[in-house]
């Protein structure tokens, strides 16, 4: 139906006539001529019709915006004063000579160029026509050359593209699972997987050797701006391998992406162990763009009477740190009670601050709702370890460690971002070290998932837990986890060492992983691997600010879909058939 697409037009096509097809962007009536915008995916084009073709004018009238029209027309010069350099199509425009009315269209439910008078319910709702604009069009342009690099390089280093199954069993990766009764079960469910992670781990049971999938996952987890029910990884896995190939292979990966895609050459990137990371920036996906670090000053706080800091000083399980803000003295009284109240959402009850506003003034020097809790030697000892100047300021928090690590680890990115301190664009990192287990409550759980082999033996892992690490490792860029994986177990009695220490039995452990148990017993060879979630990726590549932009269809933040109305209700009959009853209460 066309020789070229609008937005590929140039001064080249001078005197060419051509036809083109698109929506109406813009019509604009200038005393006798009518102005077209004519849009297709590659961009926009000025059209032109004057009455001296009297059947296209007056169609041309006709038009509103969004109706999909054909058209031709020769391409000529803008005048020198009318060319638009913002405009890749600027300086030339198309004199339309016919034109057909392809389809109408009723008046869009919000305004297509302005970027977001309209609130994400609604643009969500119609998100075919959220996905006209431009600047979203040109995230999925982004992601599909993405993944088009991503399977020529893995391709190129003998991964095997596998498609692995959508209705399957529940895979432990800490999310609850979607469920999919079954009408020819009556009564039993399928899950959606959280990971391809089982099905990877048995290809390389069967000799594939090297796996890659871009594979959906699903987790009815609680939403954020960079997690979604439905999303996608960049999904490997490789046998015969440590972690430092599996490392080595993705930082390649990563870094061609970002060399072909945005013409950028990556930084090093450092390893960090866990501890470090938590202890240093309270996060295990820190980001190193920003030159602020927690600072521990337990010892130094354990004597004085405060109880606020020498509780937590005192508390196994505490942690009192220090994190100085270089320059802080300009934050204001609103803006401290606004960072306060900024960490309390993770739980953190106050937060103690000191100005230094003369460092050589001594205690006249300093301004803090603390000091007067505070014996001389504990400040000169905060002031030395911090190595606080006159402008700075320090914020303290006390309390467990988990808590002061997310209010601190939260407010280093927070305060960074407000006081301009971000350094360079890129600061990826591999994390690595990681603890086997988290405790909760007595009760041990993964920290990767229960299929990670420990740096330990089995008899150090069942005498010490608490202390074992495992041989994960995660993909770090600016603060975002961008992947995460690990040498797998690919012994059967090691496998069931680690589910007792999850506190799942033998029986438990056969019900639920039996046919992995089984795998593992028939020559599995040592492997590992990892998944980049595609969507982060893209995310951060691209600058947006949620996942939720480089979705095509992403659902809301109650996990819905407003545009096709899912999930939904389903009748009677459908229900019964797959022998399930909805409870009066919750139906
Ligand atoms: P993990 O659970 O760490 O590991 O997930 C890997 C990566 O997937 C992305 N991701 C998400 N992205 C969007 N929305 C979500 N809800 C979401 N959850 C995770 C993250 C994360 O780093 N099977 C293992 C991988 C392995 O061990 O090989 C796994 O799934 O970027
Ligand atoms: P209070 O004695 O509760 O008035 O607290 C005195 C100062 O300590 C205030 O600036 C509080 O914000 C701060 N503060 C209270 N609890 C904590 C805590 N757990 N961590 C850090 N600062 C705190």
């Amino acid at each position: 139906m066309r020789s070229h697409y609008c937005g590929d037009l140039r001064a080249s096509h001078d005197g060419e006539t051509v036809e083109l097809c698109g929506w109406v962007s813009r019509r604009r009536d200038h005393g006798g001529v009518i102005f077209l915008d004519l849009r297709d995916r590659n961009g926009l084009v000025q059209v032109v019709f004057d009455p001296d073709t009297v059947e296209a004018f007056a169609l041309a009238d006709k038009v509103r915006s969004e109706y999909v029209v054909r058209l031709s027309g020769r391409v000529r010069m803008r005048d020198e004063a009318v060319r638009n350099s913002k405009m890749s199509t600027g300086d030339i425009e198309v004199l339309g000579k016919e034109l057909t009315i392809l389809n109408e269209a009723e008046t869009p439910p919000f305004e297509l160029d302005a970027h977001s008078a309209a609130g994400e319910e609604v643009r969500l709702k119609y998100r075919y026509m959220d996905l006209r604009r431009p600047e979203v069009l040109k995230n999925f342009q982004f992601r599909s050359r993405l993944t088009h690099v991503v399977r020529a390089f893995l391709e190129g280093e003998g991964f095997m593209d596998v498609e692995t199954p959508i209705l399957t069993r529940a895979t432990p990766e800490g999310a609850r699972d979607y469920l999919v009764p079954s009408r020819t079960h009556p009564g039993s469910f399928f899950a959606l997987p959280q990971s391809p992670q089982l099905f990877k781990q048995l290809l390389m049971v069967a000799g594939f050797d090297r796996y890659y999938q871009i594979a959906k996952c699903f987790r009815d987890e609680d939403l954020r701006a960079d997690r979604q029910p439905e999303f996608t990884q960049i999904d490997l896995e490789a046998s015969f391998v440590e972690e430092e190939d599996i490392m080595g292979i993705t930082e390649r990966m990563v870094r061609s992406v970002f060399k072909e895609l945005l013409a950028v050459d990556l930084p090093e990137f450092p390893r960090m162990p866990f501890s470090e990371a938590m202890q240093r920036f309270g996060s295990d996906k820190p980001d190193l763009r920003i030159p602020l670090e927690l600072i521990d000053i337990a010892d130094l706080l354990a004597g004085v009477d405060f109880k606020v800091f020498s509780g937590p000083a005192n508390d196994p399980k505490g942690r009192v740190a220090a994190m100085r803000v270089p320059g802080g003295c300009s934050l204001s009284r609103k803006d401290i009670d606004g960072y306060t109240k900024f960490v309390s959402i993770y739980g953190a009850k106050g937060l103690a601050y000191i100005k230094v506003n003369d460092l050589a003034a001594g205690a006249e020097g300093l301004q803090s709702p603390i000091l007067k809790f505070l014996t001389e030697d504990a400040i000169k000892g905060i002031l030395e370890r911090t190595g606080a100047e006159t402008g700075d300021l320090i914020f303290f928090g006390a309390d467990k460690a988990k808590i002061v690590n997310e209010a601190l680890g939260a407010l280093r990115v927070k305060v960074g971002h407000d006081l301009n301190l971000v350094e360079g664009e890129w600061a990826p990192l591999w994390v690595v070290d990681f603890p086997m287990f988290e405790e909760d409550e007595g009760q041990y759980h993964a920290l990767h998932h229960p299929f990670t082999m420990p740096s330990c033996s089995a008899e150090e892992l069942k005498s010490n837990p608490a202390e074992a690490l495992s041989r994960a490792y995660d993909m770090v860029l600016n603060g975002t986890e961008l992947g995460g994986g690990s040498i797998r177990i690919h012994n059967p009695a090691m496998q069931r060492t680690v589910f007792e220490a999850l506190g799942i039995s033998d029986e438990e452990a056969d019900e639920k992983f039996g046919f992995l148990l089984d795998g593992l017993k028939y020559g599995a060879p040592p492997h590992g691997g990892l998944a980049f979630g595609l969507d982060r990726m893209v995310m951060l590549m691209t600058g947006c600010e949620s996942i939720r932009d480089v979705i095509a269809f992403p659902k809301t933040q109650t996990a819905a879909c407003t545009m096709t109305n899912a999930p939904s209700p389903v009748d009677n009959k459908q229900l019964r058939e797959v022998g399930v009853q909805v409870r009066k209460e919750e139906g």
